[in-house]
């Protein structure tokens, strides 16, 4: 049974997005807000979430699919106190109600569970801000005494209540019961013709329900998506914020402004980031890495005192202790690093295993391969690992070199410290120690002319 059911409003069309998109899909920091909602509660004991969907239904339970949440769709929008309406037949009137916003992706699981404990005690608990410009937002009405006695929105507001800068979030939990009593009651006679969830504080008051009004930590915990500008300001706040962790925790940043986190990042101590690195999905940085400008790295594991050179693009990558990456250097799923092994400019790796040490340094396709431990690839190699139709695996032993612009056709196998002669193209396995040459012999020429130059008049 559940003693916590969180209702996260998502119906609304979010139509000054101007987006095919539901709103609640648009990303902070990579991941759709309803999500960073969704993660935030799931850290609260014993609880159901359900969320309200409308607009984008369909795309919105796509976007959830496999999550333990429930949908209620509210087909049409006709407030927030019919959106949660459309939830309450899951709820048990012994638990408690949080709401929560699929379009204000940063409250704190810290905030929601404090409105928890107080609906727990049976009191009603609302979370408000104090904002310089409260236009749009509904009013808190407070008696004499400061009890919260009332909300009233913007449109139904009088000159003394518009002047009230406390407003709601919308955000608020209360025992079920109450809520289950309240819902039933809610009329659309209002400026709007909505049934307002807003109007359950009055009900509250009348019926002597206590109502504790907390505040966020940072007016950002409440901040609503609306608009693409709002939505770019949140990041920026979000991705500050991000970058102040990674400060704290021992990385130097040249500029916390332009590094971009949008996953889950966990460092060790003295990294340094250079300027606009991004940092996507699950990635793992070790100690005394440096990871200079114009980075992308993805879903990655850097050992310490690796390099990442300027302008890299790291996807699903490994990487031990020590390893040389870059500049332009593009890693992609299934490349492993161990220790110690360098791969440089203008390389593309691939499911490809690159020993300690070896050094895969110039103008290089390196897919499908098992390299060994101190081997050198020279430059511009290519294992060439696909046939048009299938993809075919090339192993190169401990301490073999190959030479320049050559071409491993694979499968091949190149032996323990064989070597590839410059400019060959191997097809068939060279055995350990051994050397293959392809390439055609030099001939030199003597007294050979070069072309003339025609007289253009002759034609
Ligand atoms: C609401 C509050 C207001 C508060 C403001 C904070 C009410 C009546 N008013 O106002 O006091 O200051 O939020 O932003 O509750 N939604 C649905 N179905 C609906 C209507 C809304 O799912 O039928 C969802 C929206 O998608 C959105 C949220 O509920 O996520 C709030 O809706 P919105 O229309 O923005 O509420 P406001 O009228 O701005
Ligand atoms: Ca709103």
């Amino acid at each position: 049974m559940n003693t916590l059911d969180i209702v996260i409003l998502a119906a609304g069309q979010g139509s000054r997005m101007k987006s095919s998109l539901p709103k609640v899909l648009h990303t902070i920091g990579g991941k759709p807000m309803l999500q960073h909602v969704i993660d935030a509660a799931a850290e609260l004991n014993n609880s159901q979430t359900h969320v309200v969907t409308g607009h984008g239904a369909e795309q919105v339970e796509t976007a959830l699919a496999g999550q333990p949440v429930k949908f209620a769709l509210q087909a049409e929008q006709l407030g927030t106190g019919h959106a949660v309406a459309q939830a309450m037949p899951e709820v048990s009137s012994d638990s408690v109600v949080l709401v929560l916003y699929g379009d204000v992706p940063l409250t704190r699981t810290e905030t929601m569970a404090e409105l928890v404990a107080i609906a727990e005690r049976g009191q009603f608990g609302l979370l408000t801000v104090n904002l310089e410009d409260p236009t749009g937002y509904g009013r808190i009405v407070r008696s004499d005494v400061g009890d919260v006695v009332a909300i009233v929105e913007h449109k139904d507001a009088n000159p003394e209540q518009l002047a009230i800068t406390e407003v709601n979030t919308g955000i608020l939990s209360v025992p079920a019961a109450l809520l289950q009593e309240w819902i039933p009651q809610l009329s659309s006679n209002n400026a709007q013709g909505e049934y307002y969830l807003t109007d359950i504080i009055a009900m509250a008051a009348e019926q002597g329900v206590s109502i504790k009004a907390i505040q966020p930590a940072t007016e950002q915990e409440v901040q609503g998506v609306n608009n693409r500008l709002q939505q770019a300001e949140l990041e920026r706040w979000y991705q500050r914020q991000q970058a102040e962790r990674l400060m704290v925790e021992g990385v130097s940043l040249a500029d916390p402004a332009r590094l971009d986190i949008r996953g889950e990042v966990s460092v060790g101590h003295d990294v340094q980031i250079d300027v606009n690195v991004i940092l996507e999905g699950q990635v793992t940085i070790g100690d005394n890495v440096i990871i200079e400008s114009n980075c992308i790295i993805r879903d990655s594991v850097i050992g310490s005192g690796s390099h990442i050179k300027a302008n890299s693009l790291l996807e699903e990558a490994q990487l031990a202790e020590q390893c040389d990456v870059g500049p332009y250097a593009r890693l992609r799923p299934g490349s492993q690093l161990a220790v110690k092994a360098k791969v440089g400019n203008f390389v593309e790796t691939k499911k490809a295993l690159i020993g300690e040490g070896s050094k895969v340094n110039h103008l290089t396709y390196i897919g499908d391969a098992e390299i060994g431990t101190g081997v050198n690839v020279g430059a511009g190699t290519i294992t060439c690992n696909y046939d048009g139709v299938n993809k075919s695996k090339t192993v190169i032993g401990d301490g073999a070199f190959i030479g320049s612009n050559s071409s491993l056709v694979a499968p091949v196998n190149v032996g323990a410290g064989a070597t590839v002669g410059a400019g060959s193209t191997i097809s068939k396995d060279v055995a350990d120690d051994q050397l293959a040459v392809t390439r055609a012999k030099q001939a030199n020429i003597n007294n050979w002319q070069r072309p003339t130059k025609k007289d253009p008049q002759k034609g």
